[in-house]
């Protein structure tokens, strides 16, 4: 993945827990503790990141994916991608919506981008169904912090659940709820 994202780990683990544990994982992940944000990187060196940083906070994988989902809007709004945040929509529902053209917007700087895709379904009740496909695994657990991260920007509570997995039919499934805070 583009060294942005490690910069985000990065970014993650010096404000929570300081520059000493940030070197400390990066040596225990056998990776650098500097990148480049748009120099391509292989994914192993961003997998084994994050599971060095979840054994170092003593969590689960799937909550350092999480927690790194939802620091990834953080960063990414503070980084120079705060006006294509705003363009992308003011609710979790129109966010999502777009959510393919705004990789799609990125892969014009990044053009060795593997974007994920998402599609959409609205359901009777309000909520609305997230379909989530990508050519990696595993990261289903970053998609509910992204979602969560996404209500921090428009100022909604999000409720995510995942009801459908890869290993069932290639693409992971969410039922997400967004509400005014
Ligand atoms: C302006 C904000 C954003 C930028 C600049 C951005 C950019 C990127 C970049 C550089 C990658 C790494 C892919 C690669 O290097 O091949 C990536 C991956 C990813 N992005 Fe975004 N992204 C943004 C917002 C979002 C949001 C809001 C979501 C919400 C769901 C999202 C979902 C993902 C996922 C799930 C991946 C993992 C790759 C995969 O599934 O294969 N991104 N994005």
């Amino acid at each position: 993945m583009y060294g942005l994202v490690n910069q985000a780990v990065a970014d993650l683990v010096r404000s929570t827990f300081g520059e000493d544990a940030w070197s400390e994982i990066a040596e225990k992940a056998d990776a650098d503790e500097e990148y480049l944000p748009m120099d391509p990187y292989p994914d192993a060196v961003t997998y084994r990141l994050v599971a060095a940083v979840s054994a170092h906070a003593e969590a689960e994988p799937a909550a350092g994916l999480e927690s790194f989902g939802e620091h990834w809007t953080r960063f990414t709004g503070r980084e120079g991608y705060g006006s294509l945040f705003d363009q992308t929509g003011r609710t979790v529902r129109e966010f999502v919506g777009n959510l393919n053209r705004l990789h799609a917007q990125v892969k014009l700087g990044f053009p060795e981008l593997t974007p994920p895709r998402f599609d959409v379904l609205d359901r009777e009740d309000g909520s609305f169904e997230l379909r989530y496909y990508s050519e990696r695994e595993g990261l289903a657990p970053m998609v509910v912090g992204l979602l969560r991260g996404i209500g921090q920007h428009t100022a909604e509570v999000v409720e995510v659940s995942q009801v459908g997995h890869r290993a069932d039919d290639g693409h992971d499934t969410f039922i997400v709820r967004a509400r005014p805070v």
